[in-house]
């Protein structure tokens, strides 16, 4: 397994659509563990492969409290939504130290094929529907601090440039 570099906001790669896997092979299994590994490595709760800068429908999450229970979403869809709304904070791999309210349906359900190319269905509430909802709105290009204003994506765009400005020059 390997660690895979993480795109930081604004790099427009961001904004690409991820396409469908069209089977889940050796190489799509090898892509789901290095994710895994970024992700846990990174202290992570989820990551999309558009993060990594492979635009597939692959999604990796953990969002159990001992870190111990992968859920590896290949192809998802979401089936279902609740119209009941929940608001929570949410942050981001891409987005390092930046927290902001973002408000989704409370439960979605999802179905999506596995690391074994099974489907499954997956009924999420919680940290766990946000976390599907945030991932897979990378994989259609879009990341979560464009649910907040112009003004505070502004803010944030600038404040990611100037820290990878400062990590490039070693600061
Ligand atoms: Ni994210």
């Amino acid at each position: 397994m390997a660690r895979l570099p993480i795109l930081r906001y604004p790099d427009p790669r961001l904004h690409s659509v991820a396409r469908p896997v069209a089977g889940v092979d050796e190489r799509v299994r090898r892509l789901v563990d290095d994710m895994l590994e970024t992700m846990y490595a990174s202290d992570g709760v989820g990551l999309a492969a558009t993060q990594v800068d492979v635009h597939e429908r692959v999604i990796v999450m953990d969002t159990s409290e001992q870190h111990d229970r992968p859920l590896v979403l290949i192809n998802p869809e979401i089936l279902k939504r609740s119209e009941e709304m929940a608001v929570n904070e949410e942050g981001c791999l891409s987005v390092p130290l930046i927290y902001d309210r973002v408000e989704r349906p409370a439960r979605v359900t999802v179905r999506a094929l596995g690391r074994d190319g099974q489907p499954f269905e997956l009924e999420a509430e919680g940290l766990t529907a946000v976390c599907v909802q945030h991932e897979m709105d990378h994989l259609m290009g879009k990341v979560f601090v464009e649910y907040l204003s112009l003004l505070k994506r502004d803010r944030i765009r600038t404040k990611m440039l100037k820290k990878t400005r400062d990590e490039l020059r070693g600061k």
